[in-house]
């Protein structure tokens, strides 16, 4: 039987705010399995982008288990088995936009094709023609686009993507969609997408609710466990 890419048991991070802990994150159990196509709904500061951390590797929690059975040990995750599309801006302001999209590839140690994919993902997204421009250049939005081009040009098993639409229009915010279902389509990559946009969630089989650091998983996602 296949494994899931993340299993998660009683989650917890809290975090110190002026010498109290604040409980961003509560005993959340969770899996996440290939192919599943998840969108994580919840108010700003209910503990989205702590969990979506969490679950690249990149944070560590304050209580509970979390591993990743079929991806292997957390020094192998990123950015080769797991891609995480930060919030915020983070495109290396110094790097051109297709080196920014190369590096998932050079830090993995693939960089003997990374000219192809490179090509290849930012024709996925429409921005081929910005390839040699700097992000200061680029707008919000464009930024956002090439986040997600770096998301998937290594071919990923897991995608997190954290508001990967804040910065666009509703039309440009599902043609990016549109383009990252396209080229997911048949794949085992499993998808995980925090988002405000109803819209947006409304396109993801499964829906995950947080409300306060409390997570809790659709009845159809339950009955996958
Ligand atoms: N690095 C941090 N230090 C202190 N508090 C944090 C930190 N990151 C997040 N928090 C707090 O944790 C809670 C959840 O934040 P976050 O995970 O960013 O929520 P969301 O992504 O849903 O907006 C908030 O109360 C936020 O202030
Ligand atoms: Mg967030």
């Amino acid at each position: 039987m296949a494994s899931p890419l993340v299993e998660a048991e009683g989650l917890g991070r809290s975090y110190l705010q002026a010498g109290e802990a604040v409980v961003a994150l509560s005993s959340a159990t969770l899996r996440i399995w290939p192919g599943q196509r998840i969108a994580l709904v919840g108010r700003s500061g209910s503990g989205k982008s702590t969990l979506l951390h969490l679950l690249a590797g990149l944070d560590e929690p304050s209580s509970g288990s979390l591993a990743w059975p079929a991806l292997g040990s957390i020094e192998s995750l990123l950015p080769d088995k797991i891609a995480l599309v930060f919030q915020a801006p983070s495109l290396l302001d110094s790097l051109s936009v297709a080196e920014n999209v190369a590096l998932p590839l050079l830090m993995a140690g693939r960089d003997r094709d990374s000219s192809a994919r490179v090509k290849f993902a930012l024709n996925m997204f429409g921005l081929l023609s910005l390839a040699d421009k700097l992000p200061q250049t680029l707008s919000g939005g464009q930024m956002q686009c090439v986040a997600m081009a770096r998301a998937i040009v290594g071919e990923p098993k897991l995608i997190l993507a954290d508001e990967p639409t804040g910065q666009l229009d509703q039309v440009s915010g599902q043609a990016l969609l549109d383009a990252l279902f396209r080229h997911l389509e048949g794949s085992d990559c499993a998808l995980l997408i925090a988002t405000h946009d109803p819209v947006i969630a409304a396109r993801m089989e499964i829906h995950w609710q947080m409300e306060h650091g409390l997570l809790s998983v659709s009845e159809r996602f339950a009955g996958s466990v």
